[in-house]
Formats: C-alpha cells, structure tokens, sequence
C-alpha cells in the first residue's frame, strides 16, 4: 500500500453528548434517533416510496400548500436555495434579492452563478422590509423573481411574508421564500400567501438531522421550470428529473440519486411530531418558550439586537455582546462546563451578538432556563477574564 491504514481509524468512534442551543442543527428527540436505527432500504424499494409519500404528506401540511411539486432535496437547507435558483433562474431574467444579513447576500452569490441580472433591496442587518419598500423595489426593476429570507438567522430578524406574493404576482414575478430558521416558529401559509417557491431544512424545528430540504414549488414555478429556454444548470437539482424520482408529475419513478432511507426515516419521524401536535400548538411552544427567554434575558441585564419585538424570529434569537466581554468566552465556557451550545454572531453579526436556537425538540420551557443559567454563569466567568486583563 502506498497509503498505511491510519491508527486513527482504529480507535473506537466518541461522539459527546451536548445540547444544541445554538440556531441549528438541534438535538433530534428520542423517537427521531430511534427512526434513524431502522434497517437502510434501498432507494427504489416500495417500501422508501411510501415513506418519500408519506413525508410529501407532512411536507405539504406544514407548508400550508397543495403543490404537486413538493419533495425534499437531499441536502441542508442551504441547498434548498441552490435548489430554487437553480431552476428559477436563467440567463437573461432578473432576481430582486432582499438583503438583511447572510442569506439575501448567499443568494446573491447563487444568483449571479446561474446567470442572472441581479438587483438588490437592501436594509440594515437587524430590520426588515415593509410591503412599501418591497413594492417600490418591485416595481422599478421588474424582477422576474423575488428572493426574500423569512427568517435570518444571522441577526434574529423576522420578515412578514404576507402581502409580498401579491404584489409580486402582480408584475408577473415568482416569490421565493427561504423558512430553513423559521418554519414551525411563526405562520407560514405557501398557498394563500402566493409564494412560488420555498424551502427549509430537516435539522431546525422539524426536529431530524441536517442533510435534507423540503422544497415546494407552485403550479406558476412549475410551469416556469418546464418552460426554460436553457436546461437546469445542475442535473442534481433540476426538478423537472428530481420531480419524477418524487412522483410529482404522475409519471413513472425514475432514478434520480441515491437517497439516505436513515434521513427520509428520521424527517418522517419529525414531521409525524408535528402532525401529533399540531401545527398551531408547535408555533404557539416555540412563541411561549422566545417570550419566556425574553424576559430571562433582561433580568440578565442584556440587551436584544432585535428592538422591535414584532421583527423577532421566536426561533432564533440574537444578544448584544456586552462590552464587558468577550464573546469566545462566554461560548468557550458554556460548551467546556456545561456542553450547552450557545453560538456567536454570522456574516455580518460575528463579534457583535450570541445567538440562541429554541428549535424543535429543544424549543421548552427546561431548555430556556438551562440556557439563561448557562449564559448568566459563563457572563460571569468571562467578565472575570476580562477584568484579569487589565
Ligand atoms: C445556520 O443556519 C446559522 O444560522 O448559523
């Protein structure tokens, strides 16, 4: 062998075990770990099939949507938006990209590779867009597509999604929503809202490991697919051969890739927590457990990025640093002593917030007081730090 076996590899595996407070992924409950041990199907086998319909079930009922196009990519949630653009841009159309922190700015990235014109509406990291400003916008470039995040995860912020799919719809361009943070925290309604497309990711409030994203196209986007001039960039997410391993078109199956049958059961098993629940009872938990980590905070002394309470994503939630502090060891001491993840900022917010995820199975009453104990005590380690220092 040129290559020796590496003794690394004959040492035994060790996984820790933490609590995942930080905006995602988060810790899977009991029922989804036990799903994932379940014996690997193949990917053509009748059995998967049932699953894969089963879960277009879920999808299309925490969507709120009746789409035919509705499967799940196998990928994060970030894929799910290399997914949307992918098909809904093509050299020669226009994507109006709403940038309030790093997914508008990603998105841009996507944008452009696929050959679009890309014009931007932009605010600062922490707000949001009004109907106004998103009309304004629209109107003057006349996108062919609008890109908004529901839920920026990078700075906490909330954007209300209803409203913009009519003003869209009205200068005949498609919407796409990004809800990988935000989904199953606040309302989202695909069909009455006329959003065209969307996506999310398996690891937030759904409750499964990272590695697939629910996507949903409406019969406007559809149609649009089908009518490209050029083919999809990537065969690996052109809908029009994806949608036929998914059965959206009523057509045979057709292979399309090698899915995970341990993902497909563990999102399964996520959804059917939902479905158990109740949509409206798992928003309304993830809504009561941000109000009651609100007001812990304060008592801690700190400061919300987010002013506007009506501009807070529930799910994720951003915290000044204090100047007191470092941040690194405020993260650095929750995760050696207590195994708690609580993360810094991202893109434009890193050294300025921590962020704390309440997602999913980790969205209760016991985890908000776990983590403001957590946060209050690693404050306290790091100012010490601090005042060592000078
Ligand atoms: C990922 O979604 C993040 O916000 O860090």
């Amino acid at each position: 062998m040129d290559v020796q076996p590496p003794q690394v590899l004959k040492t035994p595996l060790q996984v820790p075990r933490k609590t995942l407070m930080g905006p995602g992924p988060s810790n899977c409950s009991p029922r989804v770990m036990n799903a994932i041990g379940q014996p690997i199907l193949g990917h053509m086998h009748p059995e998967i099939f049932k699953i894969m319909d089963d879960i277009k079930e879920g999808i299309r009922y925490v969507f709120q949507t009746a789409n035919p196009l509705t499967l799940v990519v196998s990928t994060s949630g970030h894929g799910g938006m290399e997914a949307v653009l992918c098909n809904l841009l093509e050299p020669g159309d226009t994507a109006l990209i709403a940038i309030n922190g790093i997914w508008g700015q990603r998105a841009v990235s996507m944008a452009t590779r696929y050959g679009a014109r890309v014009v931007t509406l932009e605010t600062e990291v922490g707000n949001n867009f009004t109907l106004a400003q998103i009309e304004n916008a629209v109107h003057k470039h006349k996108p062919t597509l609008l890109f908004v995040t529901q839920g920026e995860s990078s700075s906490g912020v909330y954007q209300n999604v209803e409203g913009i799919g009519d003003i869209c719809h009205r200068y005949g361009c498609l919407l796409a929503v990004d809800t990988v943070a935000s989904l199953g925290g606040v309302p989202l309604f695909v069909d009455r809202w006329g959003i065209d497309a969307v996506y999310t990711g398996s690891q937030k409030v759904l409750g499964a490991p990272a590695g697939l994203a629910p996507i949903s196209f409406s019969p406007r986007a559809q149609e649009r697919i089908f009518a490209r001039k050029t083919p999809v960039k990537v065969l690996y997410w052109d809908m029009t051969v994806l949608g036929d391993y998914w059965d959206c078109f009523g057509r045979s199956r057709v292979y399309h890739h090698t899915i995970a049958s341990q993902l497909l059961y563990g999102l399964r098993e996520g959804l059917a927590l939902v479905v158990e629940e109740g949509l409206e009872n798992v928003i309304q938990r993830h809504q009561d457990c941000a109000q009651r980590f609100y007001q812990g905070l304060d008592k801690l002394g700190l400061q919300l990025f987010v002013e506007d309470e009506y501009k807070r994503l529930p799910t994720v939630t951003s915290i000044t640093v204090p100047d007191w502090v470092d941040w690194r060891d405020v993260v650095a001491y929750a995760m050696k002593n207590h195994f708690v993840e609580i993360s810094g900022g991202l893109g434009p917010t890193v050294n300025r917030v921590f962020r704390v995820g309440l997602m999913g199975y980790n969205a209760t009453q016991d985890n908000v007081d776990l983590v403001l104990r957590v946060l209050g005590e690693a404050l306290h380690y790091a100012q010490g730090v601090q005042r060592s220092k000078l």
